[in-house]
This record gives C-alpha cells, sequence and structure tokens, in this order.
C-alpha cells in the first residue's frame, strides 16, 4: 500500500489535514519542539495539502513565542497508533500577533478559546496560589466580546513552514521510512526511501 514516495507524501498529507479539523485524530495534538531544546504539545489548527504550513495557537507572553520570535526553528512529532505511523518535520518558524492570519484565527476561535488569553500573567510566571490565571469575573463562565477585548494582544499564531519530513510505518512484515526535503515553500518536496 506504500509502495511509491508519492503514495507516502499523500498520507502524511492526509493524517496532518485531518488532524487539523478532527480533534479526535491521534495527531491532532503533536508535540512542538523549539531550537533550545524544549518541548510541549499544541492543538495543530491547520494544514494545507501540500503540507507547506502548519498554524498553531498561543499566548504571545509564551516562553516558546519569545524563543522563535519572528524567525526560528521548529519540529513536529505526531504518531498515529492505528495507523502505526510516526511524522517528523522541521521546519522555519514564527509568532505573528497582527495580520491576516492572527485576525482570522482569533476570530474564527470561540470564546472559551479566547478566555485563555485574558490570564494576567503570563504562561510560566510564579504564582502565589494554584489557580487559572483568569480574572474572577470570567472565571468558569462564556465571556462576553466586550470581556474579550483585551484578550487580542495576548494571542499568537506559531507558522511552520516544514522543509523536513520524516515518515515512519512500522509493520509486521518489515517497517517503511521515507524522508522528503524541499528547498523554499512551495516548492516540491523531494523524497527518498531509507532504511527505517
Ligand atoms: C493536550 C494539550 C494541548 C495543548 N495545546 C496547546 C496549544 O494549542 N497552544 C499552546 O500554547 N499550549 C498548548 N498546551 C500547553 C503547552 O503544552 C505548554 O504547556 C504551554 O504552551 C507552555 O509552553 P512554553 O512554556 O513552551 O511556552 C497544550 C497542552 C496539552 C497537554
Amino acid at each position: 500500500m506504500f509502495d511509491t514516495l508519492d503514495a507516502v507524501l499523500a498520507d502524511a498529507a492526509t493524517h496532518l489535514t485531518r488532524a487539523a479539523r478532527d480533534r479526535k485524530s491521534p495527531m491532532h495534538v503533536p508535540v512542538v519542539g523549539t531550537a533550545d531544546g524544549d518541548l510541549r504539545m499544541m492543538v495543530l489548527r491547520s494544514c494545507d495539502q501540500a503540507i507547506g504550513l502548519l498554524r498553531f495557537h498561543t499566548d504571545a507572553r509564551s516562553t516558546k513565542t519569545a524563543t522563535i520570535g519572528g524567525n526560528g526553528m521548529a519540529s513536529v512529532l505526531a504518531f498515529d497508533l492505528e495507523a502505526k505511523i510516526q511524522l517528523r518535520l522541521r521546519g522555519t518558524a514564527r509568532i505573528e500577533t497582527t495580520g491576516a492570519i492572527a485576525d482570522a484565527a482569533w476570530a474564527a476561535a470561540s470564546p472559551y478559546a479566547r478566555r485563555c488569553y485574558l490570564a494576567v500573567g503570563a504562561p510560566g510566571s510564579p504564582a502565589d496560589q494554584p489557580g487559572s490565571g483568569l480574572p474572577t469575573e470570567v472565571e468558569g463562565i462564556r465571556p462576553s466580546e466586550e470581556q474579550l477585548l483585551p484578550a487580542r494582544e495576548n494571542f499568537a499564531v506559531l507558522l511552520i513552514e516544514p522543509h523536513s519530513l520524516d515518515w515512519l510505518y512500522l509493520a509486521h512484515d518489515g517497517h517503511r521510512r521515507a524522508q522528503f526535503t524541499r528547498g523554499e515553500p512551495g516548492q516540491d518536496w523531494q523524497g527518498t526511501w531509507v532504511i527505517p
């Protein structure tokens, strides 16, 4: 079934595009790595069919945001237990807090999702007691559009343009592995089989 590199690439694209739109997909929450060696799970919000751009949402005040900045590197790791497929991607990464992509993502997010960005302190900053960091008036409720206004400036999108993709399929009769690279975003992926 995975006899050609084209089939493998199509499989990777199917997994990632489905992961972005289906919260039950095993790849919906991949691990995202940054150049400082840190890792964290993040919800994959979108991925196009060409695997040209992956979008995640985060707090503009978070540690990863500072690490990545406007021009960083990031990796993405995802595994589908049932399909026995592991995907590893590496690429350039950037944080955007303004612009069309961030505005559209903010507009499409639910009030509950947007509420997270009302937290009074930056993620990871010290707290006197356990708690969400949200102002008490919005905790446990669906906030109004007016209450959500100050949250917008804390919202950011993390955009990753992958330039390498490692696909691994685990199978009883022999694993399969392929690697793909591309020079510039928008160029075609070039693939090769490798020993698993
Ligand atoms: C299932 C799950 C989903 C998560 N989704 C996100 C997400 O979409 N965006 C995000 O910024 N953090 C998300 N987190 C929290 C991150 O893993 C991480 O703890 C947080 O972003 C702080 O990371 P940082 O210190 O590297 O900035 C998620 C955590 C879990 C367990």
